[in-house]
Parts: C-alpha cells; sequence; structure tokens
C-alpha cells in the first residue's frame, strides 16, 4: 500500500513498475486525493482518464497560471523572490488565454504537420547519423545515452540555430533543468543552482534572438526571434522562455519515447519484427512508443471555481496534479493497457495532454520517433539487453536514463 504523499518522492516516480502499481491503486481506491505534504502546497491528485480528459479540455475553469508544476514550497519561494513569478518563466504552459492563445500562434503554423513534414529530409539524415554511430560501436552500448538522447537534441537544436558544439552544453542544462532531483543529473541541492540554470538558459538564448534579427533564415528560432504580438516584439521573458520550452520541452521527451520503445520491442519480440516488416506502421508504433513512455509525467491546474470529481468537492483556487502515465494505464478508456500494441487505436491516449494547451510539438516528436525506427529496423539484424535499466529519478519528465544492449547489424 502507498500513502498519496508518495507522490512527491523522485525514487517511487522514477522507478517505472513502481509507478504503475502506486496509479493502479490511486485510479481504483482514491482517483481524487488531497496531498498535504509539509514540503509542497497541498493539491489533488488526478489519476483516472476521463477526469484528466476533461480538466485539460476546460481551459478557462482549470488555469495554468499560477502553478504549473509540481515544486517544493522553497523552491517555489525562491523563484517568486527573484522573478516575481513561482515558475521562474512565462512560457507557454505557463500561459492562461488571451494571452496563451496569441503567443502560441506565433509558432502554431510552423508546427503544424504540413509545415513539419518538410524537415523530413533533415531528420532522415540526422537519424541516419546516430544509427553509424550506433553501428561504428560494435555490437554493444548504453542505447539510451549513445543513441536515444543525443539524435532528438541534434534535431531540436538545429531548428533553434543551437550549433553541434554547443548542444552538449544544452543537454546538461535541460537535464539540471527537469531532472533537478535526480541526484546524477542535478546542478546541486540548493534553490541557488537550480535558479542559476535559468540565468545560463536566459544569457545564452537572447544572443540567438540579437542573432537572427541581424541574419533571418527559416528556422524556428528566426519565427520566434522576429514575431510580433500587437505589433511589438515579445517582452524578454516572454521571448527567452519561449525558446527554453521549446528546446526543453523538445528532446527529454522524445528521447524517452525512443529508449522507452526500444525497451517495449527488445520486451514484445513479435511487435519488433512487425514493425520492420511493415514500415508503414511507423506512425502507429510512435504513438504507441508515447502512450507507452508517456514521458510529460504531469501537468497541474488550478481550478477558478468550485467543482467536483468523482464524489470529491474541490475548491476555488485549489490545484489539481494530473498524472498523464495513469491515464494511459486507465482501463476505463484504453484496452488492455498494459499490453504494448504498435497497431492499437491510440486517439484516446493523453501523452501529449488534451485541449488548449496540447502539445505544440506533438507532430514533430511523432516524425522523428518514426523516421528513427524505419532507420534503425532495416538495418539492425537482432538486439537484446545488456544490463539492468536505470531510470531518471524525477517526477516531470522521465524514463529511462540508461538501457545498456548488444545487438549486430546486417
Ligand atoms: C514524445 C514527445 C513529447 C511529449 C510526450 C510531450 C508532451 C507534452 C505535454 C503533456 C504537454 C502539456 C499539455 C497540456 O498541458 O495539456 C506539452 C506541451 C508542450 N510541448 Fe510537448 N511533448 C513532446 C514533444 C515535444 C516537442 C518535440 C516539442 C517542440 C519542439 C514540444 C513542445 C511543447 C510546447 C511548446 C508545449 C506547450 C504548449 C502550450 O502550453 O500551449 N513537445 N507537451
Amino acid at each position: 500500500m502507498y500513502h498519496v504523499n508518495d507522490i512527491v518522492e523522485p525514487s517511487i516516480m522514477g522507478d517505472e513498475p513502481t509507478m504503475y502499481a502506486f496509479f493502479d491503486q490511486l485510479r481504483n481506491e482514491t482517483p481524487v486525493i488531497r496531498c498535504e505534504h509539509p514540503d509542497f502546497e497541498p493539491f489533488w491528485v488526478i489519476t483516472r482518464h476521463e477526469d484528466i480528459k476533461y480538466i485539460s479540455q476546460h481551459n478557462s475553469e482549470f488555469i495554468n497560471n499560477p502553478r504549473t508544476v509540481m515544486m517544493e514550497l522553497e523552491y517555489e519561494q525562491g523563484l517568486l523572490d527573484q522573478f516575481g513569478t513561482r515558475n521562474g518563466l512565462e512560457t507557454l504552459i505557463h500561459m492562461d488565454d488571451p494571452k496563451h492563445r496569441k503567443l502560441r500562434g506565433v509558432t502554431r503554423e510552423w508546427f503544424k504537420p504540413g509545415p513539419v513534414a518538410r524537415l523530413t529530409p533533415m531528420i532522415e539524415e540526422t537519424a541516419r547519423l546516430f544509427v553509424d554511430r550506433m553501428e561504428a560501436m560494435g555490437g554493444e552500448c548504453d542505447f539510451v545515452k549513445d543513441v536515444a538522447l543525443l539524435f532528438p537534441l541534434r534535431v531540436i537544436m538545429s531548428i533553434l540555430g543551437v550549433v553541434p558544439e554547443e548542444e552538449t552544453m544544452m543537454l546538461k542544462m535541460t537535464q539540471e533543468l527537469f531532472g533537478a532531483s535526480d541526484p546524477e543529473q542535478s546542478r546541486g541541492d540548493g534553490q541557488d543552482e537550480g535558479m542559476s540554470v535559468l540565468l545560463d538558459f536566459f544569457a545564452y538564448f537572447k544572443q540567438v534572438v540579437e542573432d537572427r534579427r541581424s541574419n533571418p533564415t527559416e528556422d524556428l528560432a528566426t519565427v520566434i526571434a522576429n514575431a510580433k504580438v500587437d505589433g511589438e516584439y515579445m517582452e524578454e521573458l516572454d521571448l527567452i522562455s519561449y525558446f527554453i520550452i521549446t528546446a526543453t520541452a523538445g528532446h527529454d521527451t522524445t528521447s524517452a519515447t525512443i529508449g522507452g520503445g526500444m525497451q517495449a520491442l527488445m520486451q514484445n519480440p513479435e511487435q519488433l519484427e512487425k514493425l520492420r516488416n511493415t514500415p508503414e506502421l511507423g506512425n502507429s508504433a510512435a504513438r504507441e512508443m508515447i502512450r507507452w513512455v508517456s514521458p510529460v509525467r504531469h501537468m497541474m491546474r488550478t481550478a477558478t471555481e468550485d467543482c467536483s470529481f468523482q464524489g470529491q468537492p474541490i475548491k476555488q483556487g485549489e490545484s489539481l496534479l494530473l498524472w498523464y502515465p495513469s491515464a494511459n494505464r486507465d482501463e476505463r478508456a484504453i484496452e488492455r493497457p498494459y499490453e504494448f500494441d504498435i497497431e492499437r487505436d491510440n486517439r484516446h491516449q493523453l501523452a501529449f495532454g488534451y485541449g488548449g494547451h496540447m502539445c505544440l510539438g506533438q507532430h514533430l516528436a511523432l516524425l522523428e520517433t518514426e523516421v528513427f525506427y524505419r532507420e534503425l529496423l532495416s538495418r539492425l539484424d537482432w538486439i537484446e539487453p545488456a544490463g539492468s535499466p536505470e531510470y531518471v529519478q524525477a517526477t516531470f519528465v522521465g524514463g529511462l536514463k540508461s538501457l545498456p544492449v548488444r545487438y549486430a547489424f546486417k
């Protein structure tokens, strides 16, 4: 039996089998339950698919500002003191309408399936580079550290105008920001260290903005840097936050999907063979990998009026934490949720969220995953685990951080 307060523990949420057992318990016994942990402002834990979908869909009754993710009180206070907001940033996920609609509009076109499909040759070339690298490693590697982590990073960084020499620094900064609770990935224990990561991001992207205003190109960085909202350039905080959300949301999540997808394929060899023999299933397989991994573990909303879910009254001003991996294992909404099935109809999965804030980069994430596996499986002969997998110890963006594998190319 788990206690609801365990939900704040990265060591529990960072271990997938334990996390899913905990969610099964919550969904079945207490699908709407209040967490009152001494180190956190209280919040409601929401674990059923239907409730998460409803809350995500009703953006004026459940707003993103002021709290978007679960953070320790002390850290939230530090951000308030230093930046004047509890988030430190002002990204799309920290905003509500009408501002959210306007700023999302800046890149809405760019992220649609058609424009994203134009990136296919670049994504294929990048996938080839990393599959070549895997082949060159001679039959054994850490699939996450050597491949899955680096491929989406290269894609998103090239779109944002970060040159390859600076990618390692960006990767480190993202891990420090998202995996702040994982001792191996955090910059340090104190809130000063957490805040210094944000300041580093600011300094870096300010330079990119200046450059793209003087030397515009076709990339996303140019779109963001030169966008006018109500006739003006975006304010500095909004602008730099836009870069940070795209850079950070765009790679750890996709890396986790590709890493977890490989683990699922090795555990289900018949699915691997099916995908290899039927490349048309690529998009559907990518969707299933994303449901299976659900790398974004949660987002938070705050109720603007009194409401109730599963008979539990919730008051205006109280926060609700929506747990996507739980929604995606909810047998009330998803058939055989614990089976990895690349042919599944995945219209109902919630790994990208839902409603007005639904993931802006979803078509890019799907394309990257599909292209990567098409390239890899056309060349790979066999692959098997070569050691124990390890998970990121984090409650926000999770997934594998290590997956040793042994393999041969054809
Ligand atoms: C498998 C990969 C990915 C997953 C699972 C994922 C998941 C999510 C989730 C759950 C949200 C919040 C939705 C909500 O609150 O309803 C989100 C928002 C967002 N994602 Fe993704 N994401 C992925 C990849 C990407 C990529 C590749 C990009 C961009 C390059 C991206 C950019 C964004 C942005 C900008 C938002 C904020 C949207 C808004 O608030 O309007 N994501 N994503």
